[in-house]
């Protein structure tokens, strides 16, 4: 295996183990407001903290980009963890089981390891570029779904940038007529991992982060998806503006919705 893929590992479960000892005790979680519907919690930093702790010990000298905790540039600047310890504070605060440890690596801009870590079901999601993704160590691939009719799709609402909504609504309200069904599940990294896995066959998003995506993008990519911008450009780990599924189902999600993304949520 590769290294860097044990250590983002073993650096997930203790992060998941922190976090599921804290949601059995729900009184035990402080929980802080950071923007509009957007919290953090004492678990969400202490999974971080041990999350940074561990990949340091083994590489001192790597670049560390944390949600929590931002940017702490080291000594090899080329080579850069993307963290998001907890994906999916607002399920994990309303005692919902689904949320994840999201940690990838990227070495001169390419994401070599990821892993995606879901320790309520102890489903962990990892992969290497190159050798494939698995789930809990077998091979993953994304669904076989030819275009948007009867497939289903994740999505997010735009909970966070509600200025928004009326624009975002009529494009759902479109791919909603194509598709089969939508779901939101409150956690992108996951959302990604499905997909990857072929439980779901799409997923779209707006106004992500890069430590909601890295380790998702890769473990999608290795099960033989794709992922773009709403004008199938790759901006999205700029923009946060995503959408991902097999090779089918983005091309006919961008089609049945070119015209319709407004200017500045297209990319
Ligand atoms: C959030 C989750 C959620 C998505 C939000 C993210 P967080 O991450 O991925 O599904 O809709 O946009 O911010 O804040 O729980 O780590
Ligand atoms: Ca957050
Ligand atoms: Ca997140
Ligand atoms: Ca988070």
């Amino acid at each position: 295996m590769h290294p860097m893929l044990n250590i983002a590992i073993r650096a997930a479960r203790k992060a998941g183990n922190v976090a599921i000892k804290a949601y059995e005790n729900p009184s035990s979680i402080e929980i802080d407001t950071k923007g509009a519907n957007d919290f953090a919690t004492n678990a969400d930093r202490a999974a971080e903290a041990l999350i940074i702790e561990t990949i340091k010990k083994a590489y001192p000298d790597h670049t560390i980009i944390a949600e929590e905790s931002g940017l702490a540039k080291g000594n090899d600047a080329e080579t850069q963890w993307i963290i998001d310890p907890i994906d999916g504070t607002t399920n994990f605060i309303k005692n919902i089981p689904h949320f994840a440890v999201s940690i990838a690596a990227r070495v001169k801009g390419k994401t070599e390891v990821a892993v995606v870590y879901n320790p309520m079901s102890n489903e962990l999601f990892t992969a290497a570029r190159g050798k494939g993704a698995q789930l809990n160590g077998y091979r993953i691939r994304v669904s076989n779904a030819k275009d948007l009719d009867g497939s289903v799709l994740a999505m997010a609402f735009p909970f966070k940038a509600k200025q928004h909504s009326d624009s975002y609504f009529a494009v759902l309200q479109k791919l909603f007529t194509k598709c089969g069904d939508f779901r939101r599940t409150g956690s992108a990294a996951l959302d990604l991992a499905y997909v990857a896995s072929g439980r779901l066959d799409g997923f779209f998003e707006i106004g992500l982060k890069p430590w909601d995506i890295a380790a998702g993008e890769l473990i999608l990519r290795e099960a033989g998806g794709v992922v773009t911008d709403f004008a199938g450009g790759n901006n999205y780990m700029v923009s946060g503006n995503i959408v991902a599924g097999n090779p089918r189902i983005v091309k006919d999600l961008l089609v049945s919705t070119q015209n319709d993304w407004p200017e500045n949520l297209r990319n």
